[in-house]
């Protein structure tokens, strides 16, 4: 290739980089403009931060790792970088921190992004691993878009009328199997290949699993209706020692957001109550509940590769794909990513995204649980920092996967891995089930 090229390859990967990060930007804005100055300093929940610090945090990850590390520059601001450290401040004490008021905190982030879009003109992407397929400004886009994520649950936490508003998702158009088969045998999972996937992403590595078969979509509130009314919250046969005992001590008795409307239910969504859908994704339960639920209905949680072999597995080429639905970027018709819609859609609602075996939804509309603690890959090697991922493997948290609508499409693939405390509910977060493959069926 020659030089004009190759240096055509950079100023694709540049305009790229320089629409995802105004992409993401303009979300960020909205999130934060939706309320009054009053509200963004206010602690909604002691689960989240004030909106203001998640702003600021965002602004400050950038200048820490594209201003100073990738870029060289002097610093924007050097006496904050303890404030909005999530290490040294937790969540319960950052509304008294002097965190910066509204005002500065946009000028803030806006001055850093300012000094990137100068520094992304001369970048060349040849500069070593941080910068190779512009990774570290990947890395950053998806940690604006995670805080994006987290502030739409604070916006679901906060009290008072609706500020956020989005069109429903789209109506079911097929009617989708109770259940899939996956035949036993090997696939790849994780990546060596996709330029921003995450360092907990990697290695890719051959895992072999068994046949199994999976629920076809996440469990709808209609099925989760149904175990509440068997007394499934009553029942420590279908809990857990440790879920048995947190359904006690937090008296869980439906999903979060969830109040008893006559014979029926209501959820509380964005300011606004309606009647629980039934053929919806349940929403707002804890792996516990999760757990519970599928020892109820006699099955289990799939397994991490279990949930990555049904979504990326192509039984045809026995190839693993970026997505359920091939190797291209999330489309609307695909995948309910990106807040474009504030709930889960109807199962049913996304044909074009299913995986090749058949199963639906598995991007977007809600995080799934799985029945696997967050560790690394065989071969795992911290990139660029201990604190993304490594210093979270043990067995105090369990993945989830897939993403939410409230997610956006850079921040969620086959691959991608998130992960949070079995008891947390104020995550976008669902589940499918799962269960061992019969002989007759796995013969078949
Ligand atoms: C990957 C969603 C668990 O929000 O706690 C944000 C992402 N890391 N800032 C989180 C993250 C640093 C993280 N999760
Ligand atoms: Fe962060």
């Amino acid at each position: 290739m020659t030089d004009t090229g190759i240096d055509r390859d950079a100023e694709g990967l540049r305009d790229r980089i320089a629409a995802e990060l105004a992409r993401t930007r303009a979300r960020t804005v909205l999130l934060t403009e939706a309320v009054d100055d009053a509200d963004l300093v206010r602690q909604h929940s002691p689960l989240m931060s004030p909106l203001v610090w998640d702003l600021a945090h965002v602004g400050n990850q950038e200048e820490l790792w594209l201003v100073r590390d990738v870029g060289g520059r002097e610093p924007v601001r050097c006496d904050i970088d303890d404030l909005y450290d999530a290490f040294k401040q937790p969540r319960r004490d950052r509304p008294s921190l002097p965190l910066l008021p509204p005002p500065e905190a946009r000028a803030y982030v806006a001055t850093v992004r300012e000094k990137v879009y100068d520094l992304l003109d001369g970048v060349t992407f040849d500069g070593g691993k941080l910068v190779a397929d512009g990774f570290a400004f990947g890395m950053i886009v998806q940690h604006e878009q995670q805080h994006d994520e987290t502030m739409l649950a604070t916006h679901q936490l906060r009290s008072g009328p609706a500020a956020l508003h989005a069109p429903p998702p789209p109506e079911p158009t097929v009617r989708v199997p109770a259940e899939v088969l996956v035949p036993a045998g090997p696939f790849t999972m994780g990546t060596d290949t996709d330029p921003w996937a995450l360092d907990n992403e990697r290695p890719a590595h051959r895992v072999d699993l068994p046949a199994y078969v999976i629920d076809a979509a996440p469990v709808t509130n209609g099925a989760y209706r149904a175990f509440i009314a068997d007394g499934g919250y009553d029942d420590p046969r279908w809990w857990t020692e440790a879920g048995w005992q947190h359904r006690r001590q937090a008296g869980l008795t439906a999903p979060m957001h969830w109040q008893r409307d006559g014979d029926g239910w209501s959820y509380l969504r964005f300011g606004t109550w309606s009647r629980v859908r039934d053929d919806e994704p349940v929403v707002h339960v804890c792996f516990h509940e999760a757990q519970a639920y599928a020892t109820w209905a006699s099955k289990r949680l799939p397994t991490e590769a279990e949930w990555e072999k049904a979504a990326r597995w192509d039984p045809a080429t026995g190839r693993s794909r970026r997505y359920p639905w091939g190797d291209g970027d999330p489309t609307p018709i695909q995948a309910n990513l990106g807040q474009r819609h504030l709930s889960p859609a109807p199962v049913g609602a996304y044909p074009a995204g299913a995986s090749p075996l058949g199963v639906h939804q598995l991007i977007g509309d809600v995080w799934e649980w799985t029945a696997t603690p967050f560790r690394g890959y065989p071969g795992f090697a911290a990139f660029p920092y201990r604190e993304y991922s490594e210093v979270f493997f043990g067995d105090d948290h369990q993945v989830l996967r897939g993403g939410s609508f409230g997610t956006d499409q850079a921040a969620c693939r086959g691959t991608f891995r998130n992960w949070d405390y079995p008891i947390r509910r104020q995550i976008f977060s669902g589940f499918r089930c799962a269960r061992d493959a019969r002989p007759d069926e796995a013969h078949r």
